[in-house]
């Protein structure tokens, strides 16, 4: 039987219909800006993010970092906050492909405010770095999907605006958040320098992301993505899947959220596990068993044997990731699954067997 595959929202493969739309894909030479469909997609996150310009990247990762290495000079001080991606999973490019430091500040929910922001950037003195960037994570991976606030939000980019400092969002799941808070593209778009969004997460796309932001950051940006080798061919195919994505799978992100609630609330129904609900926002599911005197690698080799895959995130954390290919039925079996493992580990109910 096929296993119910909660690892990530990155383990979608292409429906038929996308498939379909790969295959009649109009493609040109996107080396030379002649991609038809590349250029669709491009024009089209821009406009939703109300950004001048746009960049079809092969990754999060690559649209991160092209972020960083443009509005930085080496020595300069990136802040973000500590359990960010640029931080923890991007393979410490920032040092080594920007040369900049990475100034990581504790988060509350993967949010960092704009008072820590401000104590924490450097006075211009020459012992010190220069702080030029700040970071924010929206929706927040490690953070249990949680949605950066608006009003932070603006607070941060009213102090990055009038510092002289650029802000970069890193916005994977921003299609998350946005379907979530009701919240216009745009309107997160308004506030930062530049975001990145992934078309290969939560709508389902195979490969790539979007970096957005100023005519002059982009064409920056399409220069340093050739020379780390990002400059790709006839990659209208793979535009053409994006372009699908957000046309026919952004709505339908609300079940995802609707779904990793009904698995925050099951694992927090047993005792000495922690969920925390307010953060469970989107699509991004973490129970912390450490209470239970539980590991989370033993739980999530339980949870295989039943047909179940998710990952450990820590040695007591647990995370579960809701997307396009799974069904009401598969997550009633992961319930089924998580209550039986669960009690076969010795936990209770909190409130009796029903
Ligand atoms: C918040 C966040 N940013 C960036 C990335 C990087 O995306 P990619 O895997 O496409 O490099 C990820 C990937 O999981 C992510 O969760």
């Amino acid at each position: 039987m096929t296993p119910i595959d909660l690892r990530s929202d990155t383990v979608t493969k292409p429906t038929a219909e996308m498939r379909e739309v790969i295959a009649r894909a109009e493609v040109g030479d996107d080396v030379f800006g002649e991609d038809p469909t590349v250029n669709a997609l491009q024009d089209k996150v821009a406009r939703m993010l109300g950004k001048e310009a746009a960049l079809f990247v092969s990754s999060g990762t690559m649209g991160n970092q092209l972020a960083i290495r443009c509005h930085t000079e080496p020595g300069d001080e990136v802040i973000c906050e500590e359990n960010s991606h640029s931080f923890n999973y991007e393979g410490g490019g920032p040092a080594s492909l920007s040369n900049v430091q990475l100034r990581p500040l504790p988060g509350l929910r993967g949010v960092i405010t704009e008072a820590q922001i401000q104590a924490a950037v450097r006075p211009p003195d020459d012992h010190f770095p220069r702080t030029s960037l700040v970071i924010v994570e929206n929706t927040h991976n490690r953070a249990s999907g949680a949605i950066f606030p608006l009003a932070e939000l603006q607070r941060i980019s009213a102090y990055t605006r009038s510092h002289g400092l650029k802000l970069h969002m890193d916005g994977a799941r921003l299609w998350n958040a946005h379907i979530a808070t009701g919240i216009p593209l745009h309107e997160y778009g308004a506030l930062v320098d530049s975001v990145t969004v992934c078309l290969s997460k939560g709508l389902g796309a195979p490969v790539g992301s979007v970096v957005a932001g100023t005519r002059d950051f982009i064409s920056k940006a399409h220069r340093f993505r050739k020379m780390w080798g990002g400059g790709m061919r006839q990659v209208g195919l793979l535009a053409a899947a994006g372009i699908y994505a957000i046309d026919h799978h952004l709505q339908r992100l609300q079940e995802d959220h609707r779904r990793a609630r009904r698995l925050g609330e099951t694992f927090a129904r047993f005792e000495g596990v922690a969920v925390d609900m307010e953060a469970t926002q989107t699509n991004i599911m973490i129970a912390d068993v450490a209470k239970a005197g539980l590991k989370a690698p033993d739980l999530v080799v339980k949870m295989k044997e039943s047909g179940v895959l998710c990952i450990a995130f820590s040695p007591t954390r647990l995370r579960m990731v809701t997307h396009l290919q799974l069904s009401d039925a598969d997550i009633d079996r992961t319930i089924e699954v998580i209550e039986e493992v669960l009690l076969a580990s010795g936990l209770h109910p909190k409130y009796g067997d029903n």
